[in-house]
């Protein structure tokens, strides 16, 4: 018997000894020495800012071994996928990137990420940042996440060059006049309006929506109570089918860069996207503003802001929360939003902000930003006004409505799916 029992145990000495890490002295766990930030900011301009941001960082913090963990594919379009897969497994990194809004819900329903309310108190925030923005990091009485910037969503760039050569004084100021003007563009050769991957066609049917139905019934899109099966809907998803008519969806560009690339080269006139392409136009591709590239308000939107914002989480289980905890301060203060929104093509979170390094385009956005009368509402395609789970079926359905141009199908699908998920 005794001779049985030793056996076990040694059969579960040996299965122990396989179950362990194998720590030899000083080798340490790599792992828990590296510090890693988690976002989609590789391209050019995005991925500029970031390192802005981490070079300031690990200067003010030379002992942390600073992993730069950004996944590419604008908008989060693979990011946000991997991540997901991450929280799942309970592998967090360090701090990872999401929108301001409901984007956040999830990860803070599920215990994925860490009050920050006490930090915000520390660094005194409340007072800092705009309430709407605070209110947009709320949820079920905490705060989240720290945001970086502010972004505009409804921006249309196009070229002054290519307008004079079309014959056409300035970008439309409505739809209606887009689809005007765009016969004649594609007569003269060239593609109306220039389309990336699926994001950036959810992205135009934020403008779309926006421009047609106008601030009060687009917010009511997202809170219930604007209906999707209204006549103004069905009109303003029509009008998308037909803007898309004059659109290169069946060879769009692979993401927002070379999409933006067909305004420059001439090849297409038009591009509806965010003002993270102020940067691309003028830092990467040093262009001049005004003379080689200029932007409007998308169609029907003059004096309405659609914004989004980029933020820094604590999540649960992340190896290092002390240091993340330095990491958020450098994305909430003056230095670390200076350093990185001039060369992200954003604007800073915070109200105190100096406006002397926002130039151009940027000195415009700040000014909107920042003009009482302007309105501001929430963009779907960069995750304030839709939870994830809706945004996904919004995705799906969008996707369909893209092959059979059924709009009542799709707007049907998205009011049941808003009661499904909510
Ligand atoms: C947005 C993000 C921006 C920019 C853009 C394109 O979702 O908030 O900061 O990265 O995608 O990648």
């Amino acid at each position: 018997m005794w001779q049985g029992r030793g056996l076990f145990v040694a059969l579960v000495l040996i299965a122990a000894l396989f179950a362990l890490p194998l720590y030899l002295p000083g080798q340490g766990d790599a792992n828990a020495q590296r510090f890693e930030v988690y976002s989609w900011w590789t391209g050019p301009g995005e991925g500029d800012g970031l390192e802005a941001m981490i070079e300031h960082f690990t200067k003010n913090n030379p002992d942390v071994d600073f992993v730069n963990a950004a996944v590419s594919g604008g908008a989060g379009s693979n990011a946000k996928a991997i991540l997901a897969s991450r929280l799942l497994a309970n592998d967090p990194p360090d701090s990872y990137q999401r929108h301001a809004g409901l984007e956040l819900q999830d990860d803070v329903r599920s215990g994925k990420v860490q009050d920050l309310t006490q930090l915000y108190q520390e660094q005194g925030w409340h007072a800092t940042f705009p309430q709407g923005l605070l209110d947009y990091l709320t949820i079920d009485g905490g705060i989240y996440a720290v945001p970086v910037n502010i972004h505009r969503a409804n921006l249309t760039w196009y070229s002054p060059k290519t307008l004079r050569s079309l014959g056409i004084d300035s970008p439309p100021r409505s739809w209606n006049e887009f689809l005007q003007q765009a016969p004649s563009i594609k007569a003269q050769g060239k593609t109306p309006l220039a389309l990336g991957p699926e994001w950036t066609q959810k992205h135009l049917l934020e403008a779309v929506l926006l421009g047609e139905l106008g601030p009060d019934q687009y917010e009511g899109l997202w809170d219930g109570r604007m209906s999707w099966r209204s006549p103004e809907v069905t009109s303003a998803l029509n009008t998308f089918q037909m803007v898309l008519e004059f659109t290169d969806i069946t060879s769009a560009a692979s993401d927002w860069q070379p999409q933006l690339d067909r305004i420059i080269d001439a090849t297409a006139t038009y591009a509806v996207m965010g003002d993270w392409a102020y940067t691309y136009f003028a830092i990467t591709k040093k262009l001049g503003w005004r003379q080689d590239f200029d932007v409007a308000a998308s169609p029907g939107t003059d004096g309405v802001f659609d914004f989004l914002s980029d933020t820094f989480t604590l999540p649960t289980g992340s190896r290092h929360p002390e240091i993340t905890k330095t990491w958020l301060i450098e994305c909430g203060s003056t230095e670390g939003q200076n350093l990185f929104n001039p060369l992200k093509g954003s604007i800073p979170a915070r109200t105190d902000a100096d406006p002397t390094p926002y130039l151009d385009y940027l000195a415009w956005d700040l000014q909107e930003w920042r003009n009482p009368d302007t309105r501001i509402v929430g963009s779907l395609a960069h995750g304030v006004v839709a939870n994830n789970a809706w945004g996904a079926e919004i995705d799906t359905a969008l996707v369909l409505f893209l092959q059979d141009g059924d709009a009542v199908k799709f707007a049907e699908t998205v009011a049941t799916r808003y009661r499904e998920t909510k």
